[in-house]
């Protein structure tokens, strides 16, 4: 092994996750929207850390996806892709961003390659944005699909709900995913659809899916980081399963501060700077804060 190859982490690319479909490897993915969030999610081994279009909920605090813009996008994309040595750094493409034709669509894209530093795009939408998906990836910029509970459709949906729960919208989903396969994505988020629904799409197609919501049987999964982490404190759906509550670690320790500076234990001698004895003097520096040593 050469020093490079036994110094540098192996990068996680996009024909390196379609193998991973050939050999029947799963992927993990995480949301990451930020440099701390994006290394600890490196940290942790994630392949993929996908800057949602969520962090309008849980880093803005709106009460859905649609008000994130492109350039909210470009900058949390720069910041992920900064702490990305190893993971492959996917956009997810904002309400607006691909809907108004595919000149529009590859110029935004691309902003998030360009700027962003990302690696790929995620676009929401099954047969009806396939020839978008062709457009994408004839420009050389790599598309991950969504189907099932596409959030950017809260509207059309009438809210956030499972979808594909009759036998027709069962084979409707079947058709998108294979329209969005065909139109050259590399793997596919499946959001909120029936496992039996899910493991059918995952047997029958020859990239990539990625669940949440979607049941065991999807070739990977992928939950928003801070939901995961008790970060967020809005309504939970079903399918998160909490991996800590450190949401309320850190308003106890945040409590701990405050309390320390009211009563005067923060900050103590050893996190304090001093003047020098001669300096006090020439300071005249009162007794209780007269110098003891060199800042
Ligand atoms: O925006 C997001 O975080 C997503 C994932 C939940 C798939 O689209």
């Amino acid at each position: 092994m050469s020093k490079i190859s036994a110094a540098m982490p192996q990068a996680i690319t996009v024909p390196g996750l379609r193998e991973r479909k050939a050999q029947g490897q799963r992927v993990v993915m995480l949301t990451a929207y930020d440099h701390p969030s994006g290394r600890m999610a490196e940290d942790a081994g994630a392949d993929i850390l996908l800057v949602g279009d969520s962090l309008g909920m849980v880093v803005q605090g709106q009460p859905d996806t649609l008000a994130v813009t492109l350039d909210h996008m470009v900058y949390h994309c720069a910041m992920v892709s900064r702490a990305a040595k190893r993971s492959l750094v996917v956009a997810d493409m904002p309400f607006m961003t691909y809907h108004t034709g595919w000149e529009d669509a590859v110029r935004n894209c691309g902003r998030c390659l360009q700027e962003g530093g990302v690696q790929a795009v995620k676009i929401e939408g099954g047969a009806k944005r396939a020839a978008l998906i062709k457009a994408l990836v004839d420009s050389e910029i790599p598309v991950m699909g969504h189907i099932g509970l596409t959030p950017q459709s809260l509207h059309t949906f009438g809210g956030f709900k499972v979808q594909g729960k009759t036998a027709e919208a069962a084979q409707a989903l079947l058709d998108d995913a294979k329209a969005v396969e065909e139109a050259g994505a590399f793997a596919m988020v499946l959001e909120c659809i029936p496992s039996e629904v899910a493991k059918e799409i995952t047997a029958r197609s020859g990239i990539l899916t990625i669940g949440i919501g979607a049941g065991p049987h999807c070739d990977g999964q992928v939950l928003v980081f801070h939901d995961l982490l008790g970060l967020y404190d809005g309504p939970m759906p079903r399918f998160v399963r909490s991996y800590g509550d450190f949401g309320k670690q850190m308003r106890e320790a945040l409590g701990r501060f405050r309390e320390d500076v009211l009563s005067g234990r923060f900050p103590s001698e050893e996190e304090a700077f001093h003047l020098s004895p001669d300096q006090a003097r020439r300071f005249g520096a009162r007794d209780e804060d007269a110098g003891t040593s060199e800042p």
